[in-house]
């Protein structure tokens, strides 16, 4: 890296990513207009398009882009099912690129915010009584491990049935990377984590608890909330309140965060990082939504917001970073919506994903002046 220039690997994905990609970069061309920071971009190939192209869907000249940059910023990938029949089962953009990316800068730690600002608490589908003031948690999912990851097999057993086998595994180190990580948020944050587990049933989760307690000792401040994963489901509609960061495995984490996102109104709204130890990479939660490709009607906010968390846990531009945030959600706090949340009663008008991006550009564009 240059003093004040960064590399970005761009993988802008399948279906809506090019277009929601579109908008998320030009936060770099605004901030190295108001800004002495450089950034180079480094357009590659990845998911269904790049396995069209290539025959991988991430392939060799992807990988060492993604290496010799300073951060990634993945957009998302997959096509519709009857598209994906088309490709083999291992080369099917979940397996084939998002995968291996995670596991190639085993990118352990998964943040994903379920952030609803008060002014954009209509969105949510939950009624005003329990959104209250907003919504204002910190997912934090095991991203490298557990049932993705474990050993898989499927043949035929000896009474002649076919079978499959997949194990959720996980060492003592990897619970406790994940749980420091969660723990140091939970510190700088309100002092309270909520421990989201199933160790009522499964033995994974007894043994995660227990190397809880060790890491735990090490945070004397930060209250710790044990909490079924099952109840945390209806807890997160019930009292989302209640909820300040919460700690996973990788499973629970997926499930658990699309249900954030349905709580928030939207996936839209969901970006996230992807934290490891050298590299990092950035990327909305939800998938690519080849039903509406191409239509300009995509919300870009996941992306740009995607963006945001890049300049903050990447290149350690706080203020930039809020400035960007602040900049989304003043867009929808002037009464604007995006497709996807058309439910909203209070829009004044469904933008284009072009024009959103406009509005939040013009916003932070002031931001940085
Ligand atoms: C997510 C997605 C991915 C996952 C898929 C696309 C592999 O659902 O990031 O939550 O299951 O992790
Ligand atoms: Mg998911």
């Amino acid at each position: 890296m240059q003093s004040n220039g960064y590399k970005i690997a761009v993988l802008e994905g399948d279906a809506i990513g090019p277009e929601i990609m579109q908008q998320a970069v030009r936060v770099f061309d605004l901030l190295s207009q108001h800004r002495d920071v450089r950034f180079t971009l480094m357009p590659a190939k990845f998911g269904a398009g790049a396995y069209f192209d290539t025959g991988k869907a991430f392939p060799d000249e992807t990988k060492a882009i993604c290496d010799e940059a300073d951060a990634i910023l993945k957009g998302p990938v997959g096509l519709s099912y009857e598209e994906a029949q088309k490709i083999p089962v291992a080369e099917q953009p979940e397996r084939g690129a998002i995968l291996p990316l995670r596991a190639r800068y085993n990118t352990y730690a998964n943040f994903r915010p379920i952030l609803l600002s008060r002014d954009m608490a209509h969105f949510s589908p939950l009624k005003p009584e329990i959104i209250k003031d907003g919504i204002d948690i910190l997912l934090i999912r095991e991203l490298v491990g557990g049932l993705y990851f474990g050993a898989k097999e499927r043949g035929t057993n000896k009474d002649g049935l076919r079978y499959v086998k997949e194990t959720l595994e996980y060492d003592e180190d990897q619970i406790r990377a994940i749980l420091q990580v969660a723990f140091e948020q939970a510190q700088k944050r309100k002092k309270v984590l909520h421990n989201i587990h199933k160790s009522n049933v499964l033995i994974s989760s007894v043994f995660w608890n227990e190397v809880l307690q060790e890491v735990q000792q090490d945070y004397p401040q930060v209250t710790v909330i044990h909490l079924l994963v099952d109840a945390a489901a209806t807890a997160l509609c019930l009292n989302p309140g209640q909820f300040d960061v919460m700690v996973m495995e990788n499973m629970f984490g997926d499930i658990l965060s699309d249900q954030g996102g349905g709580i928030l109104g939207s996936l839209g709204l969901m970006p996230s990082a992807c934290i490891g130890p050298e590299k990092a990479y950035y990327e909305p939660s939800h998938g690519s939504a080849p039903d509406i490709a191409g239509q300009n009607i995509a919300n870009p906010y996941s992306m740009i917001g995607s963006v945001a968390m890049m300049l903050e846990m990447s290149f350690n531009m706080t203020e930039e970073a809020a400035a960007v945030w602040q900049s989304m959600q003043g867009v929808f706090e002037d009464g604007y919506s995006t497709a996807d949340l058309s439910s909203a009663q209070r829009s004044v008008e469904i933008l284009t994903t072009d024009a959103f991006g406009d509005r939040v550009m013009a916003k932070l564009d002031a931001l940085l002046s």
